[in-house]
């Protein structure tokens, strides 16, 4: 979808359709009195007959409204105008494109700019709006055989803003909602695909294409005689039960000054979990080929970040693999020894994420980095914890974690924090290794964080739990395309803050 940003009054816009705001009860927005004042009252009036009441997220369509241009006005719903916050302002873009999308317009001027939403200001209406939008508009279906794409689809869109003056913000917060967009778009995508389709080779090649479109990038791809002569047998020892070959993608953007050191994103890249020789109970078993959610959402990060050509230097680390059973797969009680040296007792072929991330995180100190956070469907613990709404958050240094929460909270693509504290570690003990690769029962995230922090001592990091958050389960089962959001708007926010 093309977006753009004018200013100009709702009445004069020539235009398919005309978006303005109601809100609860009955009481219509700035742009919303144009319109009826233009059409001799007839807004008031329907409203006065009870045809809409401004509740969050009710709409009303109307046609040929007199004395205005465009074709259709679209009255959106809004709650309260004091109260629209955060998500009831994503809740008020949903309804908005969901009626859009089945009323056959194909060109929107929208005025829902004009809402004032609690401590947020045009930029970040904009860039929701954008997020909001696109993904009521995004559906996969590039494998189905009959492609049936709307006759009419929606194709512009115009912000509204109130003067001349507004535009260049207005222009910049377009340029940012896109690429976020788009990122969040591509994670989705790799992310639906299938386990046949998406292996490790799939997600090498598409980080290839990545650094034929992005001038600034560099991919690299370590296969498995390399991982191997790097001593990762924690790697190895996942990789080795499948047929497809594991890889270990490295991708460097490299927008920033030389002499900064670079944010590492980790990503899990298990592109289908069986759960191995310990194998997973058949139930929704297909919804592991979202195990990884991590690796496609540091390539939507990272590409992201290279459409804005953002003053940052950025590297994403994608260590992936099939975890699958076979005569060469671990076996409980097998013992591996890691990157770092350290030895570990495999209890469970299922807890594979920690793995391959812990050679990852060992290998990420060669980029010097100035901090370092992976992103793991790591554990159903966490989806118990905290369901679908937060990512779980943990990690070894309080300003990240702090910078983290904040992304969350601007983004709307949130993270909680839970406590990774040393009385947790002793869960790993084991009689044979250095440790057990699963922590027993009780705290199943944090124990599996804790994991993670023995092979990520030498820098500051953080982990994202994104089991819960990462795709939808049920009716409308797809990927989120989080935590993409969330890490643009950390790396925006180190640029603010002068840390780029
Ligand atoms: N990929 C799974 C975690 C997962 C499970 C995410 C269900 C979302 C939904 C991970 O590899 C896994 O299997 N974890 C185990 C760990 C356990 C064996 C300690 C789990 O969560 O059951
Ligand atoms: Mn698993
Ligand atoms: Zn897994």
């Amino acid at each position: 979808m093309e977006y753009t940003v004018k200013s100009g009054s709702p009445e004069k816009q020539r235009i398919g359709c005309v978006v303005a705001a109601v809100y609860a009860p009955r009481t219509l927005s700035a742009a919303a009195k144009t319109l009826d004042k233009a059409s001799g009252g007839l807004i008031s009036n329907l409203i006065r007959r009870g045809e809409l009441e401004g509740d969050l997220g009710g709409t009303l369509l109307l046609h040929n409204v007199e004395n205005t241009l465009c074709d259709r006005v679209l009255l959106v719903g809004c709650g309260k105008e004091k109260e629209v916050d955060t998500r009831a302002f994503r809740k008020i873009n949903s309804a908005m494109a969901s009626t859009l999308k089945s009323s056959g317009t194909t060109e929107v001027a929208s005025f829902l700019t004009e809402i004032p939403v609690k401590r947020r200001g045009l930029s970040w209406k904009i860039q929701q709006s954008i997020e909001a939008i696109d993904e009521t508009l995004y559906s996969f279906n590039q494998l189905k055989s009959e492609q049936k794409a709307p006759r009419r689809p929606l194709r512009k869109f115009v912000f509204s803003v109130s003067g001349r003056g507004q535009l260049a913000e207005g222009e910049e917060a377009v340029r940012r909602g896109m690429a976020i967009s788009t990122g969040i778009k591509l994670t989705k995508d790799l992310a639906n695909l299938p386990g046949n389709i998406c292996t490790p080779d799939y997600l090498a090649k598409q980080a290839m294409t990545m650094q034929k479109q992005f001038p600034r990038t560099k991919v690299g791809v370590l296969d498995e005689k390399d991982i191997e002569s790097l001593g990762m047998g924690a790697f190895m020892s996942v990789t080795r039960g499948s047929r497809q070959a594991g890889k270990l993608i490295t991708i460097e953007y490299k927008g920033g000054d030389k002499k900064q050191n670079p944010v590492v994103l980790v990503g899990k890249g298990v592109t289908f979990d069986s759960g191995g020789i310990s194998l997973k109970p058949g139930a929704a078993m297909d919804e592991m080929k979202y195990d990884m959610c991590g690796a496609a959402g540091v390539l939507g990060a990272v590409s992201a970040c290279a459409e804005l050509q953002l003053p940052a230097n950025v590297v994403g680390i994608i260590p992936t693999v099939e975890n699958m059973p076979d005569g060469m797969a671990s076996k409980p009680g097998d013992i591996v020894t890691s990157m770092s040296g350290q030895t570990i007792e495999i209890l469970n072929t299922d807890a594979e994420g920690r793995l391959i991330l812990c050679d990852a995180l060992t290998y990420a100190e060669k980029f010097n980095p100035d901090v370092v956070i992976d992103i793991a469907t790591l554990t159903g613990a966490c989806v118990v914890a905290l369901g679908a709404h937060p990512a779980g958050l943990m990690g070894n240094h309080k300003p990240l974690i702090h910078d983290l929460l904040k992304a969350g909270k601007n983004s709307g693509d949130r993270c909680w924090e839970l406590p990774l504290w040393d009385d947790y570690q002793e869960q790993l003990d084991s009689n044979f290794a250095d440790m057990a690769n699963i922590g027993g029962k009780g705290a199943g995230t944090i124990t599996a964080a804790c994991f993670l922090s023995r092979f990520a001592k030498k820098y500051h990091w953080a982990h994202l739990d994104i089991a819960g958050v990462a795709w939808s389960s049920g009716k409308e089962k797809g990927a989120t395309g989080r935590p993409v959001s969330l890490l643009v708007q950390y790396i925006l926010q180190r640029i603010a803050d002068n840390r780029n």
